[in-house]
């Protein structure tokens, strides 16, 4: 059984997107600018943005963190990513989900500029994500085929199962795994709430990709031995003997999943960190797309 260790992934990708700017820099070029919106002080959306901020400094990225108001209109939101699309220093502008209630996401990202869209939810990205055509692919499964990539899993002909169907995870990442290209070429099925008889299409699955939210939802009776399970929960569960008060739980039961397994993520420390790579990657090929 392989642990798929998402912070040895993370820092090769890091590593090299580190090297790429510092020549940059020694060309006198100036470094890739990633501004991040963060509304209100949701505990999990702090902890998301703040790695992201810590991410780009470590590799020499710039970063501007505009923090907005739990009660902020969304024509102030709205308000501020029209100057960010218009200020020519800024590459790549991400609103960290999910929003109050009070505001349209979907307004929210029509709204992001295509060309600084490194989240890729716009519904620009998302067409030509389908249509198989380069773009901002979103971060997570973007980082799920970088861990895939880095551990040279092969997927070609293989039977993927994507568990939810979300456009931040589940939809994107079925579409990459049906697609033509090195760590693609699955035969993709995708089972969500409304999904008859889960249990038997998971037990045929050779990769499992669990992206519904649900901590420990998948467990070791779901699962044909040898497959690759890729666990993209990340749950707050209270925890009274927890330092914090909670502990971060993934959508498969790790410990008993990881005795059938052939390789597994772990939560935390897996997928979570590719995400952040993803999304370095997408905010360098914004960075270099402006300056050409
Ligand atoms: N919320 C959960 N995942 C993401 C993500 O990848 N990007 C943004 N902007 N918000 C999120």
């Amino acid at each position: 059984m392989q642990v798929l260790d998402g912070k040895i992934a993370s820092q090769s990708v890091k590593e090299q997107l580190r090297q790429e700017v510092s020549q940059l820099m020694a060309e006198g070029k100036r470094a890739p600018h990633l501004a991040a919106i963060l509304v209100g002080s949701n505990g999990a959306s702090e902890t998301y943005v703040a790695n992201k901020v810590k991410s780009c400094a470590e590799i020499g990225f710039e970063s501007t963190l505009v923090r907005l108001e739990e009660t902020v209109s969304e024509e102030a939101l709205l308000n501020t990513i029209q100057n960010l699309n218009n200020d020519a220093g800024i590459d790549g502008i991400l609103v960290q989900l999910p929003l109050p209630k009070h505001i349209s996401e979907q307004k929210v990202i029509e709204t992001i500029h295509p060309d600084k869209d490194v989240d890729g939810f716009h519904p620009n990205s998302v067409g030509k994500l389908v249509q198989g055509l380069e773009t901002f692919v979103p971060a997570t499964p973007y980082g799920i085929m970088l861990m895939l990539e880095h551990f040279n899993i092969s997927t070609k002909g293989k039977h993927a199962v994507v568990i939810g169907r979300s456009n931040i995870v589940g939809r994107p990442m079925s579409v990459l795994l049906s697609s033509n290209h090195a760590y693609g070429n699955c035969t993709v099925t995708i089972c969500h709430s409304h999904t008859a008889n889960l249990k038997e299409i998971c037990l045929q699955g050779d990769i499992i990709v669990a992206a519904l939210g649900r901590p420990e939802f998948v467990k070791a009776d779901m699962v044909k031995p040898g497959a690759v399970i890729i666990d993209v929960g990340i749950t707050r569960v209270n925890d009274a003997t927890a330092k914090k008060g909670y502990r971060i739980k993934g959508d498969v039961a790790y410990n008993e999943v990881a005795t059938v397994a052939g390789a597994i993520t772990p939560v935390p420390g897996g997928v979570g960190l590719m995400t952040i790579a993803g999304l370095m990657k997408n905010t360098l090929v914004a960075y270099k797309r402006r300056i050409s």
